[in-house]
Formats: structure tokens, sequence, C-alpha cells
């Protein structure tokens, strides 16, 4: 009789702070992304933009309106203007003074206590975005796996097309939340380039996690906000949870 062959070894999940540990502390600041640090995350998730005099910082919206006391579009400010803006008291006034940070900064901080997950935020916004990533991961050696865990995803995979071109050691994440982008044709088109696909979990099924395992992607889910949620993720067997409480996954 055939050998029944050995379980495989169990895979932990990995956790990924959303915005940094963003249930707890204003999102994309230093102060949430030292949390997650100290929750023993594995990765942080960030949100790069361009400010109109050339600055990539990191910040969700498009606008600064939600996360600061002042208005108006992300790519229509200098970079001075919006380092004065306060990013932490919308939060909590405990977080009063918080800035909002360049890419720079952060991957100085980070690089090497934490694996950082880069979302190219509208990248469509902002063209040359993706070489100016690139310049600047190689400036920090990040564009090579052995120096430190880095990710790159979009919504946009044009751009993620390009990314990986920039990038070929670095890996490549698409971020999904249509159902058409959950077909098997969609999955083997998008592992011509990713090597992570990262679907929001309303479309995650059983099936779906094995069929880009099977094109030999990874996957990570997005946004648990919920225990619930959380458990929910772990009985897909994601690879990865982004969530804005990185301490409910332990
Ligand atoms: O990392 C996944 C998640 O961040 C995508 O959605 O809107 O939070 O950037 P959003
Ligand atoms: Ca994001």
């Amino acid at each position: 009789a055939q050998a029944e062959k050995p379980p495989k070894p169990h895979q932990k999940t990995e956790i990924v702070a959303h915005r940094g540990a963003s249930g707890y502390a204003p999102e994309n600041t230093l102060a949430a992304f030292d949390l997650a640090v100290k929750m023993k995350a594995d990765y942080i998730e960030i949100d790069v933009q361009r400010t109109k005099d050339g600055k990539l910082v990191i910040i969700h919206d498009n606008t600064v309106d939600r996360t600061t006391d002042g208005t108006g579009k992300v790519g229509s400010l200098t970079f001075d203007e919006i380092r004065a803006l306060d990013a932490g008291s919308w939060k909590s006034e405990e977080f009063a003074g918080e800035r909002v940070p360049t890419f720079d900064e952060v991957l100085k901080r980070y690089k090497g206590k934490i694996g950082i997950l880069i979302e190219l935020k509208s990248p469509e916004l902002y063209p040359g975005i993706e070489e100016e990533t690139a310049d600047l991961l190689k400036a920090y050696h990040l564009d090579k796996p052995r120096n430190g865990k880095v990710i790159v995803q979009s919504f946009n995979f044009e751009s993620m097309k390009k990314a990986d071109q920039l990038l070929s050691r670095v890996p490549i994440g698409v971020l999904v939340n249509r159902s058409a982008d959950t077909t098997d044709e969609a999955i083997e088109q998008f592992s011509a380039y990713a090597e992570y696909y990262n679907p929001s979990y309303g479309l995650v099924t059983e099936e779906l996690v094995a069929k880009a395992h099977e094109e030999g992607m990874k996957v990570q889910s997005w946004t648990a906000r919920s225990k619930e949620t959380v458990q929910f993720l772990l009985q897909m067997k994601v690879d990865g949870i982004i969530t804005d409480y990185p301490d409910y996954v332990k």
C-alpha cells in the first residue's frame, strides 16, 4: 500500500498591523508602527503617496482631512505644509503632535525590526512613484530579501507590473476587492508578476486560498477588525491577516 504522506508542518499565520496598530493609535504614524513592533506583529502595512514637491509620505486618504487637523489633497500640499499638521489628535489627545511620516523615515526606523508591507496608494495620481519607490528601497538595500522583509502591493495592477520589473527580487502583491478578480483565469494572470494575492476577507474561501497557493502565491487578507473575522481567516488558512488589532491574532 502506498504510504501516507506526512502532514505538512503548520505554517504560522503572519500578523500584519494595518496602517500600524491602528485600532489603538492613529493610523500611519510612528506611534502606531512602534505599537505594532511592541505587539510583535510580523509586518506593518503603510500607504505611500507623494507631496506637491515630490516627497514620499505615509498617509491613507488622498486628502489630509480625515487624519490630520488640515485640509487639502496630499498631492497639492508641500511637504512642509503636511509636516506641520497634527496627525494624532483626531484619534485621541494622548497622540497630539504625531506627524505624517516620510517613507524614508519609516524604512530607516523599521528596517530589520519588522516586515514592511508597502502599499502604493493611488499610484495613478503620482506618475513615476514606482521608480522612486525602487530607488529608495535600493538605497536601503531592501531590494534584496536577505536584508529585511518588504512587500510592495497595490490595487493598481499595471503599477505592480512596473514594480515587478524594477524590483525583481522584491515580492509583489495584488490587492483584490472585486469578485471578477477571483476567477481561476484572473489568479493565473496575477501569478505572472505577483507573489502575494491579497483579497478583502469578504471574498475569501478555502478554494480561493488553495487556488492562489496552487499558482505559487501567498495570501494576506484584510481588514480584520473583529475576533470573529480573525477566526474565520485562520480557518481559511490564509498566510497573513492584515488587522487593526495585531493582538487579536495571538
Ligand atoms: O493592506 C490592505 C488594505 O490596506 C487595503 O485597503 O483602504 O486600507 O488601504 P486600504
Ligand atoms: Ca493600505
